[in-house]
């Protein structure tokens, strides 16, 4: 963003993103990061259950004026625990998920060709964008 703007920001966001949770996975064994929404950019990052059941739940949560909860640690089988953390919209992500008029054209066109399913506009800001998820193997935290 800094460097180049957003249409630099999003072919990093593309070309980065995937690779480079992926590869913060594999460098240390047991651990695998990843984030996800209940309206997602792109679709590798989709919710699965648990996911899901999280996001309603803080979702309607925040809509009944509760708030969100600063975190969740979720048990997902006898071997892996779940770590959940909220991801909220601020002002400069509404360069990139904000509503079709306030993209800037040429932006709008990256992201139209880069994600054809996008369905991660429209945000305000406070809106709860989504979670941080990362998933630990019981042995490192025993
Ligand atoms: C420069 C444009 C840009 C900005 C600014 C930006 N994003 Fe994104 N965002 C993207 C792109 C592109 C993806 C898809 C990345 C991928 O392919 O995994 C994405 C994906 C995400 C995802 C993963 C879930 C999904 O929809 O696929 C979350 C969560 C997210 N952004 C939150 C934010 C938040 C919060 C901010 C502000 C702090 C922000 N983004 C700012 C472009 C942007």
């Amino acid at each position: 963003m800094a460097n180049g703007g957003p249409m630099e920001a999003v072919k990093v966001c593309k070309n980065v993103a995937q690779p480079l949770t992926e590869s913060v996975s594999a460098k240390r064994e047991g651990i695998a990061i990843g984030r996800t929404s209940l309206k997602v950019r792109n679709p590798k990052n989709k919710p699965d259950e648990t996911d899901r059941k999280i996001l309603e739940s803080w979702q309607s949560s925040k809509d009944e004026g509760q708030g969100i909860p600063d975190f969740e640690v979720v048990r997902l089988d006898q071997e892996t625990v779940r770590f959940y953390k909220p991801i909220v919209l601020q002002e400069v992500c509404l360069n990139c998920h904000g509503s079709n008029e306030k993209l800037k054209p040429e932006l709008k066109t990256l992201l139209d060709e880069c994600y054809p399913a996008d369905q991660a506009r429209d945000y305000q800001v406070g809106d709860l964008r989504g979670v941080f998820r990362v998933d630990m193997d019981r042995d490192l935290i025993d």
